[in-house]
């Protein structure tokens, strides 16, 4: 398969079907999960090697804390595992780590590795990759506009100077371009809370794979349908205007 033509800037992947794939297998939900690490592992490595610029995977959504106790567990496990085990690695291509969600409800010892991962990686320049990690997109929006209301109830900040622009500098996602392409694996066909804001002129692209059963070839798949995608921004395509 060639290198896809005209790469998203900024791709983001909603990384869903651990626990089917698992079923599937008669094997317990947790070890869809695990299984799932690996194909984050490959995907980071085969975004890296295409040149992508900007990577966001959601791992954990504020909702997912309404799971069993056990579960919750150990994916908090795997997190840390995943932490442990490929920071080198990463380190040793570039990357730079981003955590975004609400941070203080997860563990200390994890809060402290995303600190740690994330001033390890500061001054990298390769692709951006970003965690979305107890994270929901309805939550970022709601302290993107306290924040807001807070500054200009203070005085610090003019109502009338609100424009999306500085309500996107409020979001956890301030340093990274919208996403312009998002995939759901799995078969769902929903958002689940990610990146709302964000994506509103995201290209949606929906695979039934199973999220442990992604690799290179579904994520260059992924990347040539986006490239065959017409996007317009409201506006018409230049056939239409000529
Ligand atoms: C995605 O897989 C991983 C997380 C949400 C953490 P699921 O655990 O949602 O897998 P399914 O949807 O039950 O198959
Ligand atoms: C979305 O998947 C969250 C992540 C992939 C981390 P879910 O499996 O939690 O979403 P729903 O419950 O099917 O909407
Ligand atoms: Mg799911």
């Amino acid at each position: 398969m060639g290198e896809p033509s005209h790469l998203p800037k900024h791709v983001a992947i909603i990384m869903d079907g651990n626990g089917r794939w698992a079923k599937k297998r008669y094997l317990p939900r947790e070890a869809g999960h695990y299984a799932g690490m690996g194909a984050v592992r490959e995907t980071v490595r085969a975004a890296c090697d295409l040149g992508l610029e900007n990577l966001t995977l959601f791992a954990f959504s504020s909702e997912n804390w309404k799971r069993p106790k056990t579960e919750v567990g150990a994916l908090m496990g795997l997190f840390r595992a995943y932490f442990r085990s490929d920071m080198d690695e990463l380190v040793e291509r570039k990357v730079r780590m981003r955590i975004i969600g609400h941070r203080g409800r997860v563990a200390p010892d994890i809060q402290t590795m995303i600190e740690d991962s994330e001033k390890r990686t500061a001054h990298n320049r390769g692709m951006n990759l970003t965690f979305a990690f107890d994270y929901g997109g309805q939550e970022e929006i709601a302290a993107a506009a306290q924040e807001l209301a807070r500054a200009a109830k203070d005085g610090r900040l003019d109502p009338e100077t609100i424009t999306p622009e500085l309500f996107a500098q409020r979001l956890f996602t301030s340093a990274l371009p919208a996403p312009d392409l998002v995939i759901r694996t799995s078969g769902e066909h929903r958002l689940s809370n990610f990146l709302l804001w964000q994506s509103a002129y995201a290209e949606l692209l929906f695979v039934d794979t199973l999220w442990p059963d992604f690799d290179r070839a579904a994520l260059t798949g992924a990347l040539e349908q986006f490239a065959a995608r017409e996007r317009r921004f409201g506006a018409l395509d230049s056939e239409a205007v000529a």
